[in-house]
């Protein structure tokens, strides 16, 4: 990062902490734990040892038996197996689907693929606050529905949705619950043994881990099957062949372990920096923030205004680092789906910022942030067409 940014874009990835590069830094090279982890050899041994531990350590994130998480590249990867895994291995007996509009581009791209399948898709919408109302769900269920996938933390609004409450009506339902997990695993509390949740993705760089690798678990009570979605040698129970990469899996165990241990604390700093920064632009004329702010995950605020454009607001923000209300991952300058879906008009989407916090946020961040928001925002409407 350059020295003059600010970074304030935690929600799409974390740096590194420097105990987990060095704990990658042990594997790599002659004398780390290189090796193939399949291999029968010392080495190979040393290296199986290195992927257990991570195993354990992300085993004791979750409260759950490390045998029931498979490595991954990351939580797109997890979403994809899990979601198509699970619908082709229940299609026998249904085929009806259930998810809902503000999922996350993996979520929802993999459920059009299988909609193109054959497979009967509902799609659910939010409050306007971006909750989804258990009734609501319950109101569409079928006998042939196999899978509910709902996220836990929105990625763009930091809403947090009941998986308890959505568990235990899938279970009642006999209907497999998947949940993306990829902005909660390390930054709220999630213990597998009270969430009924029968499959759970992850991605280590969400809380402090390497980019690139990530995990699905799959619960066995009751016993979930899915199919695999690639093919090869038989690595992680055949559901995801192909040789692990040491190095990231021990750098996601090493910020497994830091989040145990770390995360109240992360919990409370990142609620201080968040609630900063609302009383410092709360005042602004027109301002609304977007989701829930009373049970909302506290690392997350986002937040539109009028008579601004969306890309002049991202500029003008600089050097703070910030996200649009543009669709996350496309080049293109699409309103946000998830604002959408939350009843936003095109034109607050585009104007929305996400500002996301962490654990090398400081306050003077946080009050160059306030000054910088504020000064762009009077800019922009001094010359909007609107004024
Ligand atoms: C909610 C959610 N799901 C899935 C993903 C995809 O994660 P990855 O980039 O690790 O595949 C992200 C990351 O942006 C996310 O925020």
């Amino acid at each position: 990062m350059s020295a003059s940014s600010i970074y304030m874009d935690y929600a799409a990835t974390t740096p590194a902490d420097p105990r987990v590069i060095e704990a990658m830094n042990k594997c790599c090279g002659i004398g780390g734990a290189f090796a193939n982890s399949a291999s029968m050899h010392k080495l190979g041994r040393q290296a199986a040892d290195v992927v257990n531990h991570a195993r354990g350590q992300l085993g004791y994130l979750l409260n759950t038996s490390s045998d029931r998480l498979i490595w991954t590249s990351g939580a797109t990867e997890s979403n994809n197996l899990a979601i198509r895994g699970a619908a082709h291995a229940r299609a026998h007996r249904g085929k009806h689907l259930i998810t809902m509009l503000t999922e996350h581009k993996a979520v929802i791209d993999t459920f059009k693929a299988l909609e193109k399948d054959g497979f009967d898709i509902t799609w659910l919408a939010p409050r306007k606050d971006g909750i989804l109302v258990i009734d609501d769900l319950a109101e569409v269920l079928r006998a042939d529905t196999q899978l509910v996938s709902i996220m836990h933390v929105n990625n763009e609004t930091g809403v947090v949705q009941d998986i308890c409450a959505i568990g235990e009506l899938c279970r009642e339902n006999d209907v497999l619950f998947h949940c993306d997990a990829a902005q909660s695993v390390g930054k709220l509390e999630i213990d597998l043994q009270e969430i009924q949740v029968d499959l759970l993705s992850l991605t280590a760089h969400k809380f402090y881990g390497p980019q690139g690798i990530g995990a699905l678990y799959i619960s066995d009570q009751p016993r979930v099957g899915i199919f695999p979605i690639t093919y090869g040698g038989g690595q992680e129970k055949s559901l995801r062949p192909g040789t692990l990469p040491v190095h990231q899996i021990a750098g996601l165990g090493s910020a497994a372990e830091i989040a145990s241990a770390e995360l109240r604390d992360n919990m409370q700093h990142v609620q201080s920096m968040r609630d900063r920064l609302w009383t410092g632009i709360s005042d602004i004329p027109e301002i609304l923030r977007n989701g829930d702010s009373e049970s909302g995950y506290a690392g997350i605020l986002n937040v539109s205004v009028s008579d601004v454009e969306g890309e002049s607001l991202i500029l003008g923000m600089d050097p703070v680092c910030v996200a649009s209300g543009s669709a996350c991952n496309s080049k293109d300058n699409d309103p946000s789906h998830v604002l959408r879906a939350l009843g936003c008009s095109s034109i607050e989407a585009q104007a929305a910022i996400r500002f996301s916090f962490g654990r090398l946020t400081t306050p003077a961040d946080i009050d160059f942030a306030i000054k910088q928001y504020r000064k762009t925002v009077e800019h922009l409407r001094s010359i909007s067409p609107a004024s």
